[in-house]
């Protein structure tokens, strides 16, 4: 069976999610984008590779959401990026308005579609998508949590010069300054990473991964980054599609776990054909579980200033 995923915002992340997922070959893909032309002309482009990597999937470019009927996922990525000196932050009241308007377009035309929203600042627009959607919970998942933790464990595999495959590790909380990388449960070949690596040195690590998508802005200049978010993005995709039950860290709408209740914060969650099948309560220091308070904290500051808008 082909399933049918819409990828709203044609910019960096959204062309190079759509080009992951429409390579697979499993699933038609409809491109949308206010850009008249901009949609259409990836998309073709895009068609026009299958004969070379072999997929007769179908792609689409539209600048209404008529062709998104009955899409089986989802992904938000309309918005602006941030620009050198920026924070996440700084998108809050813009994006609310573009994220909000394709909201009510996607929930329209896809009433049963499983929603992940990619627009910054992460944690506030899915909570704003899960708001003016009027989706279940479980429908309504916000990408993260994956890319902040890919970013981590690509750090620490150059710095022991191990497989990125041997390192396993979460990092939870927004996506934000405050996020929570989990040191205690970080293992490399299964050894824990605080016997491999000096407290400092590690420290050092933890803060370049907050710093991460910072770094990549201060490079690229014009920008952000799109190759591992898009990356992660196909991998939440495919975990819905293909009904994988994948624990995978996300921003899910919490009603207690963690402490936190009524917001969206970035947890490890069982991913699968409904969606958020289950939110995973990992055991956490007490440290730990400080900072994901004040990273939930730093969220609901932002869902605050929405309501007032
Ligand atoms: P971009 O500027 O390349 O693309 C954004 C696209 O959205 C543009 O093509 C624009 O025309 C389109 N757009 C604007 N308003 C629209 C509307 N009302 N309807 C449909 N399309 C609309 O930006 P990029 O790099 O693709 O980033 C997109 C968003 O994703 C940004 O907010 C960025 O901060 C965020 N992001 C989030 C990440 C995460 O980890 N959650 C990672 C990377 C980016
Ligand atoms: C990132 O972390 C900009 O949120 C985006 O790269």
């Amino acid at each position: 069976m082909k399933f049918k995923v819409t990828v709203v915002g044609a910019g960096f992340v959204g062309a190079t999610t759509a080009q992951r997922v429409f390579e697979t070959g499993y699933a038609d893909v409809v491109l949308v984008d206010i850009v008249e032309g901009k949609p259409q002309g990836i998309a073709l482009d895009m068609l026009e590779s299958g004969p070379v990597i072999g997929t007769d999937a179908q792609i689409n470019g539209a600048n209404t959401y008529e062709d998104t009927a009955d899409s089986d996922v989802v992904v938000v990525t309309a918005g602006l990026p941030r620009k050198p000196g920026m924070s996440r932050d700084d998108l809050l009241l813009t994006n609310m308005k573009i994220v909000g308007s394709v909201t009510e377009e996607v929930a329209k035309y896809s009433p049963n579609a499983i929603l992940i929203v990619v627009s910054n600042p992460l944690d506030a627009m899915v909570q704003h998508a899960y708001k003016v959607s009027g989706f279940p919970k479980e429908r309504v998942i916000g990408m993260a949590g994956i890319l902040d933790t890919a970013r981590f464990r690509t750090f620490l595999s150059q710095e022991l010069g191990a497989s990125v495959t041997n390192v396993s590790a979460y990092v939870l909380g927004g996506h934000g300054d405050t996020m929570v990388p989990l040191i205690g449960s970080t293992t490399v070949g299964g050894v824990p990473v605080a016997k491999l690596i000096e407290a400092n040195r590690l420290e050092e690590i933890v803060q370049r991964t907050r710093d991460g998508g910072a770094e990549i802005v201060a490079l690229l200049k014009t920008g952000s980054a799109y190759y591992a978010p898009s990356a992660a993005v196909a991998q939440m995709v495919e975990a819905v599609l293909l009904d994988r039950k994948e624990i995978l860290p996300c921003a899910a709408f919490l009603e207690g776990e963690y402490g936190i209740n009524g917001l969206y914060a970035g947890v490890p969650v069982k991913l699968g054909a409904k969606g958020i099948e289950e939110i995973i309560e990992v055991e956490l220091t007490d440290p730990e579980a400080a900072a994901l308070q004040a990273s939930a904290d730093s969220v609901q500051e932002l869902v605050d200033i929405m309501a007032k808008a």
